[in-house]
């Protein structure tokens, strides 16, 4: 059972997207990556996942991947246990993981066919699948083309894809717009938004603030080294995380918070979460109530 300041108010969903529970991760030589965290994402919301290198971000979301196994706690996705029930999780999931290896001769509809087959997907379903995803990111002139051709954002736009062919419950997304020109930030934003107005629940870990922008809730991952490391600072609302001294991500969010109000000429965080949950209230009546996750 979580303890009372994480536990969301009013009724549990038993479609919980993710809960973890005193999560930790210690590596040979008693590095301890992710220190006993909590965190509860409720079906249909989207995530930010922030924190400084080396913070255990990547860690949190190899271990709720099935990838890693937790060395204490405990943590399930899409209701599934990551230790005892891993193959229901890694079929509830989709994922896009930093330095993902593809192959680079093939095309980019090949690779969608074929992630179509690996699922087992029956073949003109699959076919149909592929089209539709490459036409949403962006793709369908280049899907042809061998991947080793593609730009960085191309690639990012198919890792995406890639992620969704089999229709996942939950999302996981590890710095999607590292390394990526503005103009590709933009056009995964673009996909990414068609992705969220139709619910679903996104866990993504970024710096990007117009990315962040468009999650629901926060969370802050303590620093690398300091006697934070590896715990969670704060979990909220942008503004939330803005306000609160001790986050470092905070100290990172609040200028451009106040930038962008002063600028009037973007939506605030306010206006671009209110109109995503809007939306989202058509499919998913449950992610309206405002969960409530207090630091103690
Ligand atoms: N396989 C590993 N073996 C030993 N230490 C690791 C391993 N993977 C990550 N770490 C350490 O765990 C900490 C958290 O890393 P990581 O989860 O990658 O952070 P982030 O994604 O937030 O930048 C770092 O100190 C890192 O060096
Ligand atoms: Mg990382």
């Amino acid at each position: 059972m979580l303890p009372p300041q994480y536990r969301h108010e009013g009724p549990t969903y038993v479609n919980d997207a993710i809960v973890v529970e005193g999560l930790v991760r210690e590596f040979k030589g008693g590095i301890r990556a992710v220190d006993g965290i909590d965190i509860h994402v409720r079906a249909g919301d989207v995530y930010g996942f922030l924190g400084p290198n080396g913070a255990g971000k990547s860690t949190t979301v190899r271990m709720l991947t099935t990838l890693l196994r937790p060395t204490g706690g405990r943590a399930t996705v899409a209701g599934f246990d990551v230790v005892a029930d891993a193959a229901s999780v890694r079929r509830s999931i989709g994922v896009a993981l930093q330095d993902a290896a593809i192959d680079p001769f093939m095309t980019g509809r090949e690779l969608l066919r074929l992630q179509a087959v690996l699922h087992a997907i029956p073949r003109p379903e699959g076919h149909a699948r592929a089209e539709h995803l490459l036409e949403r990111v962006g793709l369908t002139d280049a899907a042809d083309r061998r991947v080793g051709t593609y730009s960085g954002g191309m690639r990012r736009r198919l890792d995406l894809a890639l992620a969704l062919v089999h229709e996942p419950v939950v999302l996981f997304l590890d710095e999607p717009t590292t390394g990526l020109h503005f103009d590709d930030i933009n056009k995964l934003l673009v996909a990414f938004r068609k992705l969220i107005e139709n619910g679903g629940s996104i866990l993504i870990i970024e710096h990007n603030l117009d990315v962040i922008k468009t999650a629901d809730w926060v969370i802050d991952l303590g620093p690398e080294g300091g006697d934070r490391g590896g715990h969670l600072v704060v979990c909220g609302t942008p503004e939330k995380i803005a306000r609160t001294a001790a986050s470092y991500t905070g100290r990172y969010l609040r200028p451009v918070l106040e930038k962008h109000r002063q600028w009037g000429e973007e939506p605030t965080v306010e206006e671009v979460r209110s109109s995503s949950s809007a939306s989202k209230s058509r499919t998913n009546p449950a992610s309206r109530k405002q969960p409530r996750l207090r630091f103690a």
